[in-house]
């Protein structure tokens, strides 16, 4: 079994596009903001505890997302993207401690300037319908308000929480506790670090080399 790789970067740094394409090397995706979505889109019990939170960019607290990450996978069974946790280090701790223990592991650091980030998010749009991540400026689909991947018509939405004001909050979060859990990962001999900033299949050829 491949090892499960933990992609550690901050919001719009690429972690959701990248590893939608590592399922086509065999790992499956686990993005701990698309389950949140979810329990919002099905009006859950959690979705309405975590709907104003996430609005505003602040983070879920980690017991809530720990209990929902290990409801939805078996670490013995597939090796996962871990994209979106940990963002702490409690929650890189409570990984290691409650899921991974001895699985093989490898995080992998988006490394970006934040300031570029802005307009990155501001102009993703998501296909509402299967998923799919685009860009207004770098990447729009191939016809405007369809996706290309699944056909849908008008079915790419912006998220809530990409406004400005928003994602400064986000990338704030990110920048005060980055720090920690790539010392934590290092102290392992478990961290690598890719350049993000640059075009999306550089950092796909990146990623590959680093999981042959
Ligand atoms: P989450 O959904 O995880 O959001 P995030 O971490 O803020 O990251 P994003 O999804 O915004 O960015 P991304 O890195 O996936 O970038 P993408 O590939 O889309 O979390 C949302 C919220 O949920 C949190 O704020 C929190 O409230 C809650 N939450 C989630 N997990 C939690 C946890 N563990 N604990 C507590 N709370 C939690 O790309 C972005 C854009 O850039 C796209 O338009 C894309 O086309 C473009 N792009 C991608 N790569 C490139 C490239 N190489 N060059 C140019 N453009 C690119
Ligand atoms: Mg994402």
């Amino acid at each position: 079994m491949k090892p499960h790789l933990i992609i550690l970067g901050a919001p719009g740094s690429g972690k959701g596009t990248q590893a939608a394409r590592l399922v086509e090397k065999g790992f499956t995706h686990i993005s701990t903001g698309d389950l949140l979505r979810r329990e919002i889109a099905k009006g859950s019990e959690l979705g309405q505890k975590v709907s104003g939170i996430m609005t505003r960019g602040d983070l879920v607290d980690d017991n809530t997302v720990m209990a929902l990450l290990k409801a939805n996978c078996d670490v013995d069974k597939v090796s996962y993207i871990f994209d979106g946790f940990p963002r702490n280090i409690a929650q890189a701790e409570m990984l290691q401690a409650e899921l991974l223990s001895e699985s093989k592991t490898l995080a992998v650091y988006f490394k970006i300037d934040l300031g570029i980030l802005i307009n990155r998010v501001v102009n993703r749009r998501t296909c509402g319908n299967c998923g799919e991540i685009y860009n207004l400026t770098t990447k729009p689909p191939r016809v405007a308000e369809v996706c290309d991947k699944c056909g849908a018509h008008g079915a790419l939405k912006q998220r809530k929480d990409d406004t400005e004001e928003v994602i400064s909050n986000r990338l704030k979060i990110f920048a005060d506790s980055v720090d920690p859990m790539l010392a934590f990962y290092k102290s392992k001999s478990a961290l690598v670090e890719i350049d993000a900033s640059m075009p999306e299949n550089v950092v796909f050829s990146a990623l590959e080399k680093v999981i042959c």
